[in-house]
């Protein structure tokens, strides 16, 4: 009896893992009992009352999700076909797949984390083991394309003395960047930063990766929240219309409120029909071999909504509300800044785009932030701005001033 406690564990070696930068934050926050706290972290949309909802379109369609849904049965290893349409019309528009004539290969993926991985592993395979990605970016483009045994390089995306884009440094890296390297690129709404490419500085970027013969995957996570739906895709869909062969990672855990759903579509447009199955029959079987085939219930959901005209205007109308409280949230918080500081100090925020913005803070303040105010941010200084409301943008704003002294 017991002597199991004699013998040493197999899990005797096991470090533990650091905390997720962002989720770790979350947990801190939680426990914080400071009364005024505010959380400016995660990347979650939040209403005026610093709420989630379950968006009507989505609540619309779940019910008649229920009364069509005949089984739970699996989905291919793929996803669910319909999905993958309306998703990749979504995305690169009518147009575009209409006259795709068997190039464009989309898969249904576990949110957009599961389609950058799953073009990842494919590329890692496949075609290249080099990436770059942006500096700073999303800190989980490291660790999914690390898991992928990818190796990684960055190049320079943000100059945030002047605030502004560091697109010379970005050309300059990408151009010697080896021939066949994956360039990951934000498609809008730069995460962290906001700051996005001008159309013109795409044009280039696109001429850039023909040159050099740079594969183009763009992480597609937050359309409809930068400048419109259809504005959003711009980038993307210049990039197709001009011919590149390339990935795109698109999640639909922000625009359709469907976190939890783990939900979004990985496409890949190849030169022909005939690469395109080729490379078809490798994605699925990474899937396979992974989770053998997605889940049912969020890529029902967005199906019957884009089928279905009412609840697509329903869910239009949704996108834009949340849109502009975003626009408001920053407008605002510019404005107050302003104010206090007696100048435009603040003015460069006006043009960012998305949930997240960087205010220039450095680490030490970030830190003092959170241990003295509560206002929790994560480490370079990003805002997820609905994270602000009327009732707690002065507090924030004492915390600026006050921790930068
Ligand atoms: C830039 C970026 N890419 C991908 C994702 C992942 O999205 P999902 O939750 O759909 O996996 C996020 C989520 O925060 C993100 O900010």
């Amino acid at each position: 009896m017991f002597l199991w406690r004699k013998v040493v564990s197999i899990f005797e070696k096991v470090e533990p893992f650091p905390p997720d930068p962002i989720f770790g934050l979350a947990n801190r926050f939680k426990k914080d009992k400071k009364p005024h706290k505010v959380d400016l972290t995660v990347g979650v949309f939040r209403d005026e009352n610093l709420m989630t909802h379950t968006l009507r379109s989505v609540q619309e369609g779940e019910k008649i999700l229920q009364k069509i849904e005949k089984d739970k049965l699996y989905l291919p290893m793929g996803g669910d076909e319909a999905f993958v349409k309306e998703s990749q019309k979504l995305v690169f528009g009518e147009d575009f797949c209409r006259n795709a004539r068997g190039t464009l290969f989309g898969a249904q993926t576990l949110g957009g984390t599961g389609g950058l991985r799953l073009g990842g592993e494919f590329l890692s395979r496949e075609v290249t083991k080099k990436v770059y990605i942006s500096d700073p970016t999303w800190p989980n483009h490291r660790g999914v394309f690390g898991a992928c045994e990818m190796e990684i390089e960055t190049y320079p995306y943000y100059n945030s003395e002047k605030h502004t884009l560091d697109f010379e440094g970005m050309v300059d890296t990408l151009s010697r960047a080896p021939e066949k390297s994956v360039v990951v690129l934000h498609a809008c709404c730069h995460n962290p930063t906001g700051c996005d490419p001008t159309d013109y500085q795409w044009k280039a970027l696109s001429t850039l990766f023909f040159k050099k013969k740079l594969i183009p995957f763009f992480d597609f996570a937050y359309q409809g929240f930068g400048r419109g739906i259809e504005e959003d895709a711009w980038a993307v869909r210049y990039f197709a219309n001009a011919g590149h062969e390339m990935f795109v990672a698109a999640s639909n855990s922000k625009n359709f409120g469907l976190y939890g759903e783990r939900i979004g579509c990985l496409t890949i447009l190849a030169k022909n029909e005939q690469l395109s199955k080729n490379l078809s029959s490798v994605i699925k079987r990474l899937a396979r071999v992974n989770y053998s085939n997605p889940p049912l219930h969020g890529s029902g959901i967005i199906t019957t909504i884009l089928q279905d005209v009412g609840l697509i205007e329903m869910w239009k109308g949704e996108v834009e509300q949340m849109r502009q409280r975003i626009a408001a949230a920053k407008n605002e918080l510019v404005d107050a800044l302003n104010k206090q500081f007696g100048r435009d100090k603040f003015g460069f925020l006006k043009r960012r785009y998305g949930l997240f913005s960087m205010l220039g803070l450095n680490e030490t303040q970030v830190e003092r932030m959170i241990d003295e105010y509560g206002v929790y941010l994560t480490q370079s200084g990003r805002i997820n701005l609905t994270g602000l409301n009327e009732k707690n943008l002065p507090y924030v704003i004492e915390a600026i001033i006050k921790t930068g002294s």
